[in-house]
């Protein structure tokens, strides 16, 4: 008993003393700081389970509970989830400096194999500066896009001639397949002057590439499962990262052969631009390495994006006859329907700025934007947050909440919502944030807006749609299919007529 009594007194004394220590330890120290709200996760895979097939609703419903400033486990990586506008405000803008890293992704790391461009590239990395300052400066600016509307005239063209031919026959036409081309042989005329051409294969490679960087990799979040590859994505990162290399090599040279030999040929492309960088300061110029991985980027950036917003507008026109009609009024009023609409026409169009509004606030097309990483560790709102946490900003559930988009339910498509509202889609609000905002915000948010623009109010001014096998507005189905970009489950198939005297 004797023997006993003092050991116990000794450890019930240590367990006070650090009681104590806790208690008195400063403010500044670790074990005082207080972590965001979140749900209790469970050991090795944290929340993980807790995302499901569209994490942007699951974190949606989470932060209803724990707040705008939500702290999770994914796995072993610490997560922050921003749901709204103050809190993105803070991230975004106040201490933007901070916020703007990105997560080494396997991904990238395994197809890319550097951080030469500005997509995933540190901020203030000297290779992230000067691939975004010349892509805003010198390729995605007012002129230079401009500069490409002979061949959006030419591409567009081609889709309504053979949507009106398959409107003459009565035929469904499989509108998310013929954006998605659309947009495919405008943006690569844009960035090296040709179309889809079968040969290189191109769409496919963009597509794996798209969907591995999108993928859920649970070795990321676990990582001692790592070398079993279980879901079989670094063998496919592999293959991928050799086909995109030959195929961006193959681009470059013939850009490069066409400027030895003088064969050159129309409007100089992103490439041609690109390459005429050389001449630039050392500060400035792009190398090689640059040039191949900003490419690549301007690829994924553009096409996905634009042609899922184009998506899930024509779906709500679709879906609300009303608005679609209103829409046809306005152009009908402003175009007439003896011509085609322009892009000076645009400008005009304010209902279509509406729709364009409602649509990027309900499906913005990245709704969890690019993830970001926390440079240092940081205090916001009284919560500490750790250095190299990753960051969440859920512009999904900001767009749908009923606080923000108050009087009609957030859930509805209604563009009147934006009558005599001046909200920002370039998310100087911080309630519409399609596009990101800050360090990190879309280089390519002008011509998005553009392409999405011109090719909604062309599909609404020359044809109506209806549902095929006589199906009904409220039988379409919404369901999405989560990626980076969360695009329509099923393609959107749609029976058109054409409307115009022209
Ligand atoms: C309408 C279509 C588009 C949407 C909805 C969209 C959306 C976004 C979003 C949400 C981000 C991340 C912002 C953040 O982290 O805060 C982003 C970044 C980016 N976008 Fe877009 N985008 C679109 C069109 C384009 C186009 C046309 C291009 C290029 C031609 C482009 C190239 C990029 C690049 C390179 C980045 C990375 C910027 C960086 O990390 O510094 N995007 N975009």
């Amino acid at each position: 008993m004797f023997l006993i009594a003092p050991s116990l007194l000794s450890i019930l004394a240590g367990i006070l003393l650090w009681f104590i220590a806790r208690r008195w330890t400063p403010a500044s120290s670790k074990s005082r700081k207080k972590l965001p709200p979140g749900p209790r996760g469970l050991p090795i895979i944290g929340n993980l389970h807790m995302l499901g097939h569209t994490p942007h609703r699951a974190l949606n419903d989470l932060s209803k509970k724990y707040g705008p400033i939500m702290f999770l486990k994914l796995g072993s990586v610490p997560t922050v989830v921003i749901s709204s506008p103050s809190a993105a405000e803070l991230v975004l803008k106040t201490h933007d400096n901070v916020f703007s890293d990105r997560p080494r992704l396997d991904a990238v790391e395994h197809i890319t194999n550097s951080y030469k461009g500005m997509l995933f590239s540190p901020p203030y990395s000297p290779d992230w500066r000067k691939t975004k300052k010349f892509s805003i400066q010198q390729l995605l600016n007012a002129a230079k896009i401009e500069s490409f509307a002979g061949v959006r005239r030419e591409e567009v063209g081609a889709l309504l001639a053979s949507i009106k031919t398959a409107a003459a026959g009565g035929e469904v036409v499989d509108l998310s397949e013929m954006v998605g081309e659309l947009i495919e042989n405008v943006t690569y005329k844009m960035l090296f002057g040709f179309r889809n051409e079968k040969k290189y294969g191109l769409k496919r490679i963009v597509h794996e590439v798209t969907a591995l960087m999108g993928a859920f990799n649970i070795a990321e979040y676990v990582p001692f499962v790592k070398p079993f590859d279980l879901q079989g994505l670094y063998k496919r990162m592999k293959a991928v990262r050799k086909a995109k290399d030959n195929l961006v090599g193959e681009i470059i040279n013939k850009h490069e052969e066409d400027a030895r030999n003088g064969t050159k040929k129309g409007n100089m492309d992103f490439v041609d631009m690109m390459l005429s960088s050389k001449i630039f300061s050392s500060a400035d110029k792009l190398d090689q390495e640059n040039i191949k991985s900003l490419l690549f980027e301007l690829i994924i950036g553009a096409i996905d994006t634009s042609c899922t917003w184009i998506e899930w507008t024509m779906a709500e026109l679709l879906r609300s006859p009303g608005a679609m009609r209103r829409l046809q009024d306005e152009l009908e009023a402003n175009v007439g329907l003896d011509r085609m609409v322009e892009e000076k026409d645009l400008p005009k169009l304010q209902y279509l700025e509406m729709v364009i509004k409602e649509t990027g606030r309900l499906h913005p097309p990245a709704p969890l934007l690019i993830p970001r990483e926390l440079m240092e560790d940081i205090e916001i709102n009284g919560y500490h947050i750790p250095k190299k946490s990753r960051v969440i900003v859920n512009a999904w559930a900001i767009g749908r909440d009923s606080s923000i988009w108050p009087n009609i339910n957030a859930d509805d498509f209604i563009p009147e919502r934006f009558i005599d509202s001046d909200v920002n889609i370039l998310g100087h609000d911080f309630v519409l944030l399609p596009f990101g905002y800050g360090k990190r915000m879309c280089p390519g948010a002008k011509l998005g807006l553009l392409n999405v623009k011109l090719i909604v109010s062309h599909l609404a001014h020359g044809f109506n749609w209806e549902l095929p096998k006589g199906r009904s507005p409220s039988e379409m189905d919404m369901d999405e299919a989560f990626g980076l970009v969360t695009a329509k489950s099923k393609h959107l198939l749609a029976i058109p007529s054409y409307r115009l005297l022209c």
